[in-house]
């Protein structure tokens, strides 16, 4: 393999740092305090607040490798191209350069004998077109042309292909997109980077930044013009390396060995085969990096945790379909956390929990799945045609912790389909409160996640860990947290259930912080110096060196990102809705703010 992933990684960041980009670690996989999305999706996800004008402590041009977690596309996972995780090597100006230097320095890394040498006769842009909202981008083609791609390999193409967005409303522009040609020849007279006949694999996006999509649909100017680049780096490794799919890159090849070894069947053997063993190795690897990251999740069956549960139990039904021995899906676990150690220290550092968490949730399943799948054959049996019946769906899923989209599979491998919709409805019958607004989710875009509501929950996680520190010691530590505009849920290090009064201390704690209407406060300092005031807060380079510090009074002392209230006495009655397990050692709290 000509080209690594480290290799890919470490050119990239050099090659950016090297303009004046300060490298940025990785966020996590949950965004916090965003209720809009489920997971980071690309690397603009984290920054959205930069995008939008908030200053940036390490200023304005930027370089990372981002993980991101997509599962829209999980059915087609297991082809050549799926993956449900995968890192994007970005870099960004925050209102600093814009295309011409993004253009120039993308060509002369792509191509410079220095770099990665590419011949540059395989490289062709598009750019966009133009239409009512934006003018066709002829800056760009002349920034591309006078970088040397000659006029016929420069296609302008419209909104939906040279358009960036994530989700619906948010900061978005014009793009250009470079692509590889793979060397196949045209597939017609028409063919050109849009069509998707495999002669042309995109490897890079430029995105321009300079417009915020609002909820009807209008475009505002943003404060400032930024970029933001995306090179997928599973994708990127694999084009360039001539390799037909991204399991053939250096990332997959001790898991599928371990696959192999573990199945005693070869990779390549069958079709059959080869799919389950990559939805092995794809889902493995996503579950260990939702259960290693530094906010983490665990499954369950709601929002990241659902997510996460579908795919560790999806993996183990493929290795149970490959006669793979019980516990395999964590030998396989291991060996991505030796394969990415160097680069993911928290894969190592959380090793216990990913190991821990796996273990219990496939005796989980394994108890279940033999239980569900017979009372699938049993109802299939007794129907008349070839539709599960939504009522049927939902028991599996209720009464025995099948996600619906196993079902759905389980009832495709045999010849059927689901009533879907009739599973909805069932559904939603069943459905608590709590867990309505997961749907809606999906539908919001990033920028909209705020609201007065949802930053006065902000505020009022701050407090509470200052509380709990005080009532149950200083133990405490942030483990997670995710606030909808209805209420906070915190996640922290503790090892036994709280007791009423210890519940009830904490409250009054926190209402007597907002009854006081103590001021709020945010300083920049450097993180030597946060931890010089005693500010809690998750410390270490993933904050970089200069960081915010939010300061409530004599009360709380905190590094983050924010938005707040100004004051706590803005905030209502605080009132604990629920105290329980989250996983081993660590317990997790909900609560409101009431009027
Ligand atoms: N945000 C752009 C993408 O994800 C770069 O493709």
């Amino acid at each position: 393999m000509k080209i690594t992933s480290q290799f890919l990684r470490e050119k990239f960041l050099n090659f950016f740092k090297d303009r004046g980009h300060a490298i940025i670690q990785s966020a996590s996989l949950i965004p916090e305090n965003d209720p809009s999305v489920l997971f980071t999706t690309a690397g603009m996800h984290p920054l959205i607040p930069y995008l939008l004008g908030q200053r940036h402590p390490k200023g304005t041009r930027l370089t990372d490798v981002q993980k991101c977690v997509r599962t829209g596309d999980i059915e087609e996972v297991g082809d050549d191209s799926h993956l449900t995780f995968f890192e994007m090597l970005g870099n960004w100006s925050l209102g600093d350069y814009f295309n011409h230097e993004s253009i120039k320095w993308s060509y002369e890394f792509l191509t410079s004998k220095e770099y990665l040498g590419l011949d540059v006769n395989r490289i062709s842009v598009t750019v966009f077109a133009g239409d009512e909202d934006a003018p066709r981008d002829e800056d760009s083609a002349r920034v591309w042309q006078e970088c040397g791609i000659p006029a016929e390999r420069i296609f302008y193409l419209p909104k939906k292909n040279n358009w960036w967005i994530a989700g619906t409303t948010g900061p978005c522009g014009p793009d250009t997109e470079i692509f590889w040609d793979t060397g196949k020849p045209a597939c017609g007279p028409n063919c050109d980077p849009s069509c998707d006949c495999g002669k042309y694999l995109e490897i890079w996006n430029n995105v321009f930044m300079q417009f915020n999509r609002q909820a009807d649909g209008t475009y505002l100017p943003l404060a400032q013009r930024n970029v933001d680049t995306g090179m997928g780096l599973e994708r990127t490794v694999c084009v360039l390396n001539g390799l037909k799919s991204v399991y053939d890159i250096d990332l997959f090849q001790q898991s599928l060995a371990k696959i192999q070894e573990l199945s005693g069947k070869v990779y390549g053997s069958d079709s059959k085969t080869t799919k389950a063993m990559r939805i092995i190795a794809d889902h493995v690897r996503t579950a260990t990096f939702l259960l290693g990251d530094p906010v983490g999740v665990v499954p369950s069956n709601v929002d990241q945790g659902y997510v996460l549960r579908r795919l560790i139990r999806r993996a183990v039904r493929m290795a149970n379909s490959l006669e793979m021995p019980k516990g395999s899906i964590v030998e396989i676990a291991k060996v991505y956390i030796e394969v990415y150690k160097d680069v993911y220290t928290e894969l190592v550092q959380n090793a216990y929990k990913i190991i821990e968490e796996l273990i219990r949730e496939e005796e989980k399943f394994t108890k279940t799945l033999i239980a569900g799948e017979k009372e699938f054959f049993k109802v299939i049996s007794h129907i008349p045609g070839n539709v599960v019946p939504g009522g049927t769906a939902f028991k599996l899923y209720d009464t025995f912790g099948f996600p619906v989209e196993m079902t759905q599979e389980l009832a495709q491998e045999n010849g059927y389909t689901v009533d879907l919709e009739g599973f909805k409805k069932k559904f939603a019958e069943h459905q608590a409160k709590s867990h309505a607004g997961s749907e809606q989710r999906f539908k919001g875009g990033m920028a909209e996640g705020g609201g007065q509501e949802t930053t006065n929950l902000h505020t009022a996680t701050h407090l509470l860990q200052a509380a709990l520190r005080r009532v149950l010691g200083d133990e405490v530590k942030q483990k997670g947290s995710n606030i909808t505009p209805e209420r906070l849920r915190f996640d922290f290090s503790f090892g036994r259930p709280m007791t009423a009064e210890e519940i009830a201390a904490t409250e009054a704690l926190v209402n007597e912080a907002i009854g006081r209407n103590l001021e709020i406060t945010c300083r920049e300092m450097s993180v030597e110096e946060a931890r010089a005031e005693g500010a809690i807060g998750l410390f270490g380079d993933r904050y970089g060196e200069v960081v915010k510090v939010y300061t409530m009074g004599d009360f709380s002392k905190e590094i983050c990102g924010g938005p707040h209230a100004n004051n706590t006495g803005e905030l209502g009655v605080f009132k604990i809705t629920k105290e329980q397990s989250s996983s081993s050692g660590v317990r997790r709290i909900k609560a409101e703010l009431r009027k």
